[in-house]
C-alpha cells in the first residue's frame, strides 16, 4: 500500500518571522552559504513542491544548483517539480524546462491542493519518497495545520522587515492547549545566517 512520502518544509526568514517584503519580493533573504545548503538538500529529495502564489511570483527553476549555476546532480537525479494549485503554469515558466522531467515525469506533477493527504499518498505511489517543500507561505501552513510536516528546516536572516508577509500564516490555533510543540534537533551557522532544523514532538495527521 502506498504511504506518505517524507515532507521537509523549508523556508527563509528574517529574525522578526516575515518571509517576504510588503510588495512580494522575497529574493535573497539569506546569503551564499544558506542558499548553497538549500540546493544541497534539494538534491537528496525525490520531489521539489510549491504552491502558485510562489510559482507565479518568483518563476523559481526548482532545481538543485551549484553557485555557479550549474546541475548540482545529473539530471536524472534532480528532484521532480510538484505544483500545488488550480492556477495554470505560465507558459515560458522555468520550471516547465525543469532537467527532470522527461519519459518518467513529462511535465511538472500537478495537485489540487483539495487533499493533501490522499494527493501526497499518490505521489508515494508513484515512487516518490521524500518531498522538499519550499513554499510558500499558504501551502507550508496548511501542510502545517494538517499535521503532515516531518522535518522543518528554517534559515533565519539578521535582518528585520515587519509588514503582513509572515512566514507561516494560521495553523487552525485559537489557544495555547493547541500549541504545536517541537524539538529542535540541529542548529548551524551558515554565514551570517542561522539554520534550525525541528521536528513535531508528535506526529498527528489531523
Ligand atoms: N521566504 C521563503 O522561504 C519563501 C518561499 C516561497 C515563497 N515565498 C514568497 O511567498 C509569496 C507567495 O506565497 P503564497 O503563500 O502566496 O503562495 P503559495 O503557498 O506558494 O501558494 C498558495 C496557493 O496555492 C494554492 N493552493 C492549493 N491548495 C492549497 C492548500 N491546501 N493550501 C494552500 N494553498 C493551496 C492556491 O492557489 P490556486 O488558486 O492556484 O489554487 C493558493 O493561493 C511570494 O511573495 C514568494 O516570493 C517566500
Amino acid at each position: 500500500m502506498a504511504k506518505l512520502p517524507r515532507i521537509t518544509a523549508k523556508w527563509a526568514q528574517t529574525l522578526d518571522g516575515r518571509a517576504a517584503a510588503a510588495d512580494g519580493s522575497s529574493q535573497w533573504i539569506t546569503g551564499p552559504a544558506a542558499r548553497a545548503d538549500v540546493h544541497r538538500r534539494r538534491a537528496a529529495a525525490d520531489a521539489i513542491l510549491v504552491g502558485t502564489g510562489t510559482l507565479l511570483a518568483d518563476d523559481p527553476s526548482l532545481t538543485a544548483r551549484t553557485p555557479a549555476g550549474d546541475l548540482l546532480v545529473p539530471a536524472g537525479e534532480q528532484p521532480v517539480p510538484v505544483v500545488v494549485g488550480s492556477r495554470e503554469i505560465p507558459a515560458g515558466s522555468r520550471v516547465l524546462a525543469h532537467p527532470a522531467l522527461g519519459e518518467r515525469f513529462p511535465a511538472p506533477i500537478r495537485l489540487s491542493g483539495s487533499d493533501l493527504v490522499a494527493e501526497l499518498t499518490s505521489l508515494g505511489a508513484r515512487g516518490i519518497d521524500s518531498v522538499f517543500v519550499e513554499g510558500g507561505p499558504h501551502i507550508v501552513s496548511s501542510l502545517l495545520r494538517a499535521g503532515l510536516v516531518d522535518e522543518l528546516l528554517v534559515y533565519i536572516a539578521p535582518a528585520l522587515l515587519g509588514g503582513p508577509r509572515l512566514a507561516v500564516g494560521d495553523l487552525g490555533i485559537d489557544t495555547m492547549a493547541g500549541i504545536h510543540r517541537l524539538e529542535f534537533t540541529h542548529t548551524e551557522l551558515l554565514g551570517p545566517d542561522l539554520l534550525i532544523i525541528a521536528t513535531p514532538a508528535q506526529k498527528e495527521i489531523r
